[in-house]
């Protein structure tokens, strides 16, 4: 029995094709996986079952019968539910605003808004994701990623107006979430799952795929190449059928043991919320910091590129006193950054490539900005994008219009282009594909080996101990240990992170 069926979808963007001619079935009650590298066109074919992108072919069916998707409105009479890869949401807007956007609002009288009844309405949908933690009335952006994440995710859950709901489609929904977090949404899945419905879910965890997914279709390159039950296949044949290729290392190997000199230097540096910490990065030197979620990490991040004041304590960067007031000075004082979420903080995505890797260098690319040509600019770019091999028609395109992965090598991009002393990374291989991931990964080893110093922020264990040299573990905002990577395994550094 099969609840949807997909069969030769096309789609080309202004004569590049995206897709070139994918199948799919999705059975009633099945977690089916949609597994592709970044670019393959998942998000496409995506928008197209959500009737918001208009296929050049497709049939498709529901139930077996043929049926059109010409807008959202019937793509959710149809059953369906979406969360896109895309943050659309209003930060101004309240979580309960946000949850309710272009549906009824109860009202009064059928002019007013019931305010009381809208935040209820909020409460019982982020309920069931089991959240109790959220004020409906807060506005959005007042709070943590993951937290608007769950926001933006309960809004798919918001009871049926007419129209039950049969298939939901995730894209990259633990992109921005914990382990705890991801595990609220497994559960919900599961319960869905168990009703009936079925679930489309992409996601470039494979673990986490391995662990929730009956079912996973492989797109390359535009096509589905095969659909296979996870029961049947292991973690590796899944990363071949994704690159066309086998995986003979997830990093590759140092290139240059890290140098005598320091680059930064904390002295009891206080952080805002945590305590005081010390601690030294050296030229060549990748320094892991690891953490179960709010150990502190973010708030040292913060303190580091400026936009956190430290409450006490000192710096030094590259020898120089460094004391940044804003990132702006930390950018001029040679810090690179890459935030964990590029489209809220590190892009402007309806500009060209080429503006969104040299914004934050504008000074540097010329004494004068009226001087500052677009060929320049154009010129700086296309070097980075071939840096970080990224995968876009031209410099001129506009940053909506890559992948998300490809998104993510744009920030890298901007960040190498200042050349800076210190590079921190927040979660840089979060909702990058394994081949993309091993690119960055070069990328880090090729800065180290130029004399960069690197912080690397992550929540992935085995990408901590395979490319850190040491790793400093927080807990409770303080820096409670710093111990070589070499020889650590997953489990040792876990109990480290939770204090055994
Ligand atoms: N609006 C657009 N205009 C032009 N090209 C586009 C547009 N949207 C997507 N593309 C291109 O279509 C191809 C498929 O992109 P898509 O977003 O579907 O990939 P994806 O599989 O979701 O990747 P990721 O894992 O990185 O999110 C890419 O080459 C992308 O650059
Ligand atoms: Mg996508």
């Amino acid at each position: 029995m099969t609840l949807l069926s997909l069969k030769d979808v096309t789609k080309a963007y202004g004569g590049v094709p995206a897709l070139k001619g994918v199948d799919l079935s999705v059975a009633p009650g099945e977690i089916h996986a949609l597994m592709g590298e970044n670019g393959a066109g998942k998000s496409t074919l995506i928008k197209i079952l959500a009737g918001v992108v208009a296929p050049d072919h497709a049939d498709i069916r529901i139930d077996g019968q043929p049926v059109e998707i010409g807008s959202p409105r019937q793509a959710h009479r149809l059953g369906f539910r979406f969360i896109h890869q895309e943050f659309n949401v209003v930060p101004a807007l309240s979580v309960a605003e946000n949850i309710f956007m272009g549906r009824q609002y109860p009202t009064r009288g059928g002019l007013f808004v019931d305010w009381r009844k809208l935040n209820q309405a909020a409460r019982d949908t982020l309920q069931k994701l089991g959240i109790t933690h959220i004020d409906p009335s807060r506005p959005l952006g007042s709070l943590s990623l993951g937290d608007q994440m769950l926001v933006r995710i309960s809004s798919a859950f918001i009871g049926d107006d007419g129209a039950p709901a049969r298939l939901y489609v995730l894209d990259e929904p633990t992109a921005a979430l914990n382990r705890g977090e991801s595990e609220r949404l497994f559960t919900v899945l599961r319960e869905l799952r168990a009703s009936g419905a079925s679930v489309l879910y992409v996601s470039h965890r494979l673990d986490e795929v391995m662990a929730i997914c009956d079912m996973a279709t492989v797109v390359r390159d535009g096509r589905s190449i095969d659909t296979r039950r996870i029961a049947d296949i292991t973690h590796d044949d899944l990363v071949t059928l994704m690159i066309g290729r086998r995986v003979e290392e997830a990093y590759p190997p140092a290139i240059a043991a890290p140098r005598a000199e320091t680059v930064l230097a904390a002295q009891d540096l206080g952080i805002r919320g945590g305590r005081n910490v010390s601690f030294q990065v050296r030229a060549g030197e990748v320094l892991g910091i690891a953490g179960i979620a709010n150990a502190g990490q973010r708030n040292l991040l913060r303190t580091l590129f400026g936009d956190l004041a430290a409450t006490g304590g000192a710096m030094t960067l590259a020898g120089q006193p460094y004391r940044p007031r804003s990132p702006a000075d930390a950018w001029r004082a040679g810090l690179g950054y890459i935030p964990r979420e590029r489209r809220s903080e590190g892009l402007v995505l309806s500009r060209p490539i080429f503006e969104n890797t040299t914004l934050p260098h504008l000074a540097a690319q010329s004494r004068w900005r009226t001087w500052l040509t677009p060929p320049r600019e154009k010129r700086a770019a296309s070097e980075q994008g071939e840096l970080v091999r990224l995968k876009a028609s031209g410099p001129g395109q506009r940053v909506r219009e890559l992948s998300g992965g490809n998104q993510q090598k744009v920030v890298f991009a901007k960040a190498l282009l200042g050349k800076p002393r210190l590079l921190l990374l927040d979660e840089p291989t979060r909702g990058v594909d394994v081949g993309a991931k091993f690119d960055i990964y070069s990328i880090i080893r090729d800065m180290a080996a130029g004399g960069m110093g690197v912080v690397l922020v992550s929540s992935d264990l085995p990408e901590l101990i395979g490319m850190a040299d040491r790793i400093a573990v927080m807990r409770d905002g303080a820096i409670t240990d710093i111990v070589a990577a070499a020889g650590l395994n997953e489990e040792r550094l876990l109990n480290l992170c939770y204090g055994r």
